[in-house]
């Protein structure tokens, strides 16, 4: 019995977040995601594409097998062997689910170059072979959105017929507008027989910045799963974001009553984890997440605020899990007081790992008189990016720079062995990256290199974003110091390291080429 006041929440951030171009995690961080999807309420994860890669496999079978509370499911093409492998790795789950899918729109037959008819027939043996496996099945049309309205009835229909228990919608390039988005829903749901005993499933793509206002016009026609991920992670311009609708929905139970398994209180803690792990970092002006979301700056603003907070805020910055109370931190600041900081940000750490963060604190806390709660963040972030077990690691550097010119010196372990280098430069980050390519030799190109000031004033931490480019595959790295060229070197070497086993784990233009999906 579909109960129509609730929403499920299947969140993608582990497959459509990680095809990201350089969003890669490991198999540990994406364990971690899970965990944390499953803790805040996640309805559905989708964990991996099972035969993409060994690594995937692993992922999701690891994952089925530790989820507690969320079903977890994988994706397959809508092939036979797709959906056995997607089985395999789902099946310990205490409730597994099977997605398979099929691009469905005029462009995507020519694909397989298939007709209308020939892939009906595909789509019945796909979908009953994965319902005989599996009694939890998620059928997608993909690129429905330009698909013919009649066909798209027509093998919505047989999908239902073969045994799907969802129909997932996918505005897969985000063409879409919310009028046609709910409009969509609603032809569905009045033209396709059997359609009121399956749950619809809305899927959007932010490519015109639309994918929350679609998928919640979705709802309203009567969708009842949205697919979403931490951050709106995903191709291209992502997709929905987790947090938008959720908190949409929960601050707006007037126009939109409907109800969510989702611990709204562990939103900020997460989003934060999947900006580090993936290496894409949240826009400041990002609704619910960014860094300015709960920022009042201008006097009328503040004035406004300090009277009566209602004023210019929809939601409290706790109800996201952002903890206003403010323990000041500096060098005196002991274990145990960073350990209740760090907690209040989001983080648990374990002891080992508290004493490695809190050595790291201290040599901050030497070079910085305060530390901001954002300070506390950049230390986390680059203690997650630069591990001592990386592969290439900066032990130790010295820049000269002035009006006669840049040289760098670098030390450096390779794979455990110390090697040095001295390069001059078209600027010191220039110098420095001289430096680490004749220490290991590379033909990564650089994509993008940003700074952010992580806080105010002249000793604020810089944070350093790179992002590189080899062979179609893409490596990203970030860190922060108070050095900027330090930060600058840590993320480029980050950034090399990540790109190193990206090509021990996956074939060549893995990243730039769009060649998962062709059946
Ligand atoms: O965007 C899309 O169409 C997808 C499908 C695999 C559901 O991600
Ligand atoms: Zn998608």
């Amino acid at each position: 019995m579909i109960d129509k006041n609730r929403v499920l929440i299947f969140d993608t951030t582990l497959r459509d977040g990680e095809q990201s171009p350089g969003a890669t995690m490991t198999h540990d961080e994406k364990l971690e995601i899970a965990d944390l999807l499953d803790e805040m309420g996640v309805d559905i994860i989708e964990a991996g594409f099972p035969i993409a890669s060994e690594g995937d496999f692993e992922a999701v079978s690891d994952i089925a097998k530790r989820a507690k509370f969320s079903t977890i499911c994988g994706l397959a093409r809508a092939k036979l062997p797709d959906i056995d492998r997607c089985w395999e790795a789902v099946q310990h789950a205490k409730s597994p689910r099977i997605h398979t899918f099929i691009g469905t729109s005029p462009l995507h037959r020519a694909i397989p170059n298939l007709t209308m008819d020939e892939m009906a027939d595909v789509i019945h043996e796909t979908v009953s072979h994965a319902r005989n496996l599996c009694d939890n099945v998620q059928w997608s049309p993909m690129d429905a959105t330009r698909t013919e309205h009649d066909y798209l009835c027509r093998v919505v229909e047989i999908a239902i017929k073969a045994g799907a228990t969802t129909i997932n919608i996918p505005d897969t390039v985000g063409y879409t507008a919310p009028t046609e988005s709910a409009d969509l829903i609603r032809m569905l749901l009045e033209r396709v027989p059997g359609a009121d005993e399956i749950i619809f499933a809305t899927h959007c793509h932010n490519d015109l910045g639309m994918a929350t206002a679609n998928a919640l016009a979705a709802v309203d026609a009567g969708a009842r799963q949205i697919e979403c991920t931490i951050n709106g992670l995903g191709e291209r311009a992502g997709n929905t974001a987790l947090e938008e609708v959720v908190m949409a929905m929960k601050v707006r139970q007037d126009i939109m009553p409907y109800q969510t398994h989702i611990d709204t209180t562990k939103i900020m803690n997460i989003s934060r984890r999947v900006a580090q792990v993936s290496g894409f970092p949240v826009q400041f002006n990002k609704a619910i997440v960014g860094k300015n979301a709960f920022l009042h700056e201008s006097g009328i603003h503040q004035d406004g605020v300090l009277k009566n907070v209602e004023t210019f805020e929809i939601m409290k910055p706790a109800d996201i899990g952002l903890n206003e109370a403010n323990i000041a931190m500096g060098k005196h600041s002991g274990r145990a007081a960073l350990r209740a900081k760090l907690k209040d940000l989001g983080y648990e750490l374990g002891d080992n790992q508290l004493k490695d963060v809190f050595v790291r604190f201290k040599a901050l806390a030497d070079r910085k008189k305060e530390i901001y709660d954002e300070d506390l963040i950049a230390l986390m972030t680059d203690s997650a990016a630069n591990t001592a077990d990386d592969y290439l690691q900066v032990k130790w550097l010295r820049v000269v720079c002035g009006s006669d010119g840049q040289e760098a010196e670098l030390k450096m372990l390779v794979d455990g062995e110390e090697k040095s280098s001295k390069c001059q430069g078209d600027g010191p980050v220039d110098a420095v990256f001289n430096c680490v390519k004749e220490i290991y030799p590379t033909q990564a190109k650089l994509k993008l290199y940003q700074v952010h000031a992580v806080t105010e004033g002249t000793d604020a931490q810089a944070t350093v974003s790179v992002r590189l480019e080899e062979d179609g595959r893409i490596g990203t790295g970030a860190a922060s110091d108070t050095d900027t060229i330090l930060a600058s070197v840590k993320a480029y070497v980050g950034a090399l390291n990540r790109l190193r086993l990206r090509s021990q784990k996956t074939a060549p233009d893995a990243d730039v080429k769009t060649v998962s999906y062709k059946l």
